[in-house]
């Protein structure tokens, strides 16, 4: 039976976000409907992450759960990294799933549901580079902030990760497929355009690279702010860092990976940069936007990683002051080249490093935003808060605040950050009187 309802559920990274979308949109664009919340749906996608073990583990767990009560169940089509990763394997671990489709083939899945629907167990994990997006329908629905993906791919091997074999090698979208999909995207009431890639820094096109592409998006009216994420400090150059200088919609965020504070360990990780280089960046990038808000990615318990290691670590944490961070315990992924290095650290180990490294990092967060407590700013309003007439919205640092306000979603409104917390500020809408 062709289904006539879907629901996706996408994990994992931003560009799974966006993913995710852009399925919603070819399944709609072919006649179907996305199921209401709580309602059952004839197909279910699971748009899954391969980045860690746990990710990739509740992707088969998720599965499992799709069975009904009375022993029937949805279409079931597992997308994403796992499916990328995982391939045929899939299939032999759960007799559940009637699709794969990997991140660069789901294009294809109106076809691949045909097939599904009278019977077959199709399978597509073919990466053929950009030809996704030129079979994808228009961009028509945007919230305030949207993501558009503009570079996809890996090329840097980091010895943990599995990036550069689930997404494939480095690839940059042309630069009009960008402006067009911008264009849509700000006619369909996007005010703020986030910019992805796995290495988004990295994106060219000729000689234009990522800032040029900035420069240019900033020129469009109706879109208010530009941000880009994820970089990687071996291709943070010197006209990104000026354009945050210079162009005054680009936010003052970067989201700037390190990993580690030790160079033994950043060797091992073949990370291309090192404790040195990184704070240089760091301090060019203050140096042209005093007020950037940094944020950062950290694994604890990389194999050989000694107390001292560690230690660095939180020194870089403190050397930095990040205004947020994220750290993950170490999880050896297969086929990737530390999972066969030796000395692999013990999981109390881990455990203990982790939480250790977390309350550093809170400890940052915290300060970063009691220093913006009485400060007048703007907050882009992205959706309803809890509490009645209490919506949220977002700082330029990409702080979360909450504000008693009759604003719309989408609105751009002044206010003055009066309460900090660890995870989000409260704000009180500015009046000119006030003012
Ligand atoms: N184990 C733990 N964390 C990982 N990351 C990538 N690969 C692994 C792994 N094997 C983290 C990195 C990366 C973020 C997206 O996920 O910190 O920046
Ligand atoms: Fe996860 Fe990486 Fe795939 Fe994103 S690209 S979904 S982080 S494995």
């Amino acid at each position: 039976m062709t289904p006539k309802t879907f629901k996706i559920k996408s994990f994992g990274c931003q560009m799974n976000v966006y993913d995710g979308e852009r399925m919603a949109e070819l399944l709609a664009d072919q006649g179907m409907s996305a199921a209401p919340e709580g309602e059952d749906a004839d197909l279910v996608v699971l748009n899954t992450c391969h980045i860690r073990e746990k990710a990739a583990e509740k992707a088969y767990s998720d599965v499992g759960r799709l069975r009904r009560e009375d022993g029937s169940k949805p279409l079931v089509a597992l997308a994403g990294c796992v499916a990328q990763a995982e391939g045929g394997e899939a299939k032999r671990r759960s007799e559940l799933i009637d699709i794969i489709v990997g991140p660069q083939a789901y294009h294809r899945l109106p076809h691949m549901i045909a097939q599904a629907s009278s019977g077959a167990r199709p399978i597509d994990t073919d990466m053929p580079a950009l030809s996704k997006f030129d079979a994808l329908p228009q961009r028509r629905r945007a919230g305030p902030s949207a993501f558009l993906s503009v570079q996809e791919g890996c090329d840097k091997f980091c010895t943990y990760c599995v990036v550069p074999y689930t997404r494939g090698a480095e690839i940059s979208r042309p630069w009009e497929d960008v402006v067009t999909e911008a264009h849509s995207l700000i006619d369909a009431g996007a005010r703020e355009i986030v910019l992805l890639g796995q290495n988004v820094n990295a994106w060219s096109n000729g000689k234009r690279g990522l800032a040029e592409l900035i420069r240019a998006l900033a020129d469009f009216d109706g879109l208010e702010r530009i941000r880009y994420t994820t970089s990687h400090p071996a291709d943070m150059n010197d006209a990104l860092i000026a354009a945050h200088a210079e162009v005054g919609k680009l936010m003052p965020y970067l989201h700037l990976p390190v990993q580690s504070g030790s160079n033994r360990i950043l060797k091992a990780m073949n990370r291309s940069h090192s404790v040195e280089t990184y704070l240089a960046t760091i301090d060019k990038m203050r140096r042209a936007r005093p007020d950037v808000a940094l944020s950062g990615d950290f694994i604890v318990g990389f194999p050989g990683e000694t107390d001292e290691d560690f230690e660095a670590t939180l020194g870089i944490v403190d050397a930095v002051g990040y205004a947020s961070a994220y750290s993950f315990k170490y999880s050896a992924r297969p086929g990737t080249p530390a999972a066969a290095m030796e000395d692999q650290i013990s999981r109390e180990v881990m455990d203990e490093r982790l939480q250790r490294l977390q309350e550093r990092i809170n400890l940052h967060q915290l300060a970063f935003n009691q220093s913006k407590v009485g400060c007048d700013t703007q907050i882009l309003v992205e959706r309803k808060g809890r509490r009645e007439g209490q919506m949220i919205g977002r700082t330029p640092w990409l702080q979360s605040v909450h504000v008693e306000t009759a604003a719309r979603p989408g609105d751009i409104i002044d206010v003055t950050l009066v309460v900090a917390g660890p995870n989000s500020m409260t704000g009180a809408i500015r009046t000119k009187e006030a003012a």
